[in-house]
């Protein structure tokens, strides 16, 4: 399964998620089975590391996404993967508004698709304080356990 997580600039929130999920599914031992990518809606940090408050916020909680680079969603994302998995609500519609002719890729708000809440966003922390960065990261962790719980299960079912 290969999954993108996706958000406005891919410097603070989909970096995150990306770098917590992908620790916890190699931790898992699933990492040959599900692929992990984050990208952002807007292009204006292309190429940047993550910001560095979401930087220390993760290495604050075991989790080093400091080589991670922004890049933008490219109309190939839609068939490279098989979930788009964004951060609220303004991502989802840009992501459904954008989607070419010839997607397969699924969209869908990361939270929801975790089973944490329907219509559950995770707020934009740019222009907030330290709290509004420990927030993401609650949300971000709650939805990585609940999704590599769920991988895991499948994961029992087809070896069972
Ligand atoms: P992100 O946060 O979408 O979680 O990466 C933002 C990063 C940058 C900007 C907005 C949101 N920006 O306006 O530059």
């Amino acid at each position: 399964m290969r999954l993108l997580v996706v958000c406005l600039g891919n410097i603070c929130r989909s970096p995150l998620a990306e770098g917590v999920l992908r620790q916890r599914i190699d931790q898992a031992r699933l990492g040959h089975r599900v692929v992990v990518d984050s990208a952002g809606t807007g292009g204006w940090h292309a190429g940047e590391p993550p910001d560095r408050r979401t930087i220390a916020n993760a290495a604050a909680h075991g989790v080093d996404i400091a080589g991670l680079r922004a890049r933008q969603l490219r109309a190939s994302d839609y068939r490279d993967f098989h979930w788009l998995l964004c951060a609220d609500r303004a991502n989802l519609d840009d992501v459904r508004g954008r989607a070419p002719g010839n997607a397969t890729a699924r969209s869908a708000l990361l939270l929801e698709w975790a089973g944490l809440g329907q219509g559950a966003e995770i707020p934009d922390p740019y222009t907030g304080g330290p709290e509004a960065f420990e927030h993401v990261w609650t949300l971000v962790d709650r939805a990585a356990r609940a999704i590599v719980a769920g991988l895991a299960d499948r994961t029992r079912t087809i070896d069972a």
